[in-house]
């Protein structure tokens, strides 16, 4: 009989143990204090400066990130997590140092074709982009079209992705260029078919321009945005692809 019940007191202080430890793990769980690394996940904060609509911004957060964008327009779409209204190098000196990396895409007027074609002068932000971030010192991203003066750039198109809408591919080449972390990228090779989609400027009316929601489907742009933000968006695929080896180099230092 007393061993019936030294069993039962047993197996009653075992339960109640177990449970209590389960609550200190919710509880530790809850406020984020000591808990070990492996269980709770680390969230790593980006930053998008220049962010636009977020094509970018929804890449790199689809690939993990927590994404803030800078913009000094107001963007009620944004695709990214946060959004901020300001100058893109004035918050970039000023908090820069509070996020784990940072993408820029500097306005890209300076360098298009249609801007020699109609000898328009744009400032150039890549150099003080550059400039900064390396003051900055967190690892970074600059993305430009593929005349922009980026140093040892990868470049991505939307046939390595399969992007694009019925037959027609998505051919749009973009430069990254990569600072203060490296890694060998391993992109698909670009797979151009006769017909492509064409995104730039206002799309015009031709039987060869499309509307804009075959643009958003091309660029695996889910959410609503105008033409003219769409004209400027990268598809979120490419920045899917520099995130998920972002993290990875993030997640082993
Ligand atoms: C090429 S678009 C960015 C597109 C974006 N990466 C995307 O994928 O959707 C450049 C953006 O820079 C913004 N911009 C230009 N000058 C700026 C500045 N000084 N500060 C903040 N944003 C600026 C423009 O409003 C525009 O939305
Ligand atoms: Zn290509």
């Amino acid at each position: 009989m007393t061993e019936h019940l030294n069993i039962l007191v047993h197996l009653y202080v075992q339960v109640y143990c177990q449970r209590l430890y389960f609550l200190a793990l919710f509880t530790l769980a809850l406020t984020n204090q000591g808990f070990p690394a492996r269980i709770v996940p680390m969230t790593y904060k980006l930053l998008d400066l220049f962010c636009g609509v977020g094509g970018a911004g929804a890449g790199y957060s689809k690939a993990g990130f927590h994404v803030t964008g800078v913009d000094h327009i107001d963007q009620p779409n944004y695709g990214g997590d946060n959004f901020i209204k300001a100058d893109a190098l004035d918050y970039l000196m000023k908090n820069g140092r509070l996020y784990d990396a940072i993408h820029a895409s500097p306005p890209c007027q300076a360098f298009s074709s249609m801007s020699a074609i109609h000898n328009r002068k744009h400032p150039d932000l890549i150099k003080d982009t550059r400039t900064l971030l390396n003051i900055v010192s967190k690892p970074w991203i600059i993305e430009n079209v593929p005349s922009a003066p980026l140093e040892h750039h990868l470049m991505l198109c939307g046939t390595m992705f399969n992007l694009g809408y019925g037959k027609k591919s998505l051919i749009r080449h973009r430069s990254f260029e990569i600072g203060k972390w490296g890694t060998d990228f391993n992109p698909p090779p670009c797979k151009h078919t006769k017909d492509s989609i064409c995104i730039v400027g206002h799309g015009g009316t031709d039987k060869n321009h499309h509307s804009p929601w075959i643009w958003k489907k091309a660029l695996g742009i889910e959410w609503g945005t105008d033409r003219s933000q769409l004209a400027q968006a990268i598809p979120p695929a490419y920045t899917h692809f520099i995130g998920t080896y972002l993290l990875q180099y993030l997640s082993s230092l």
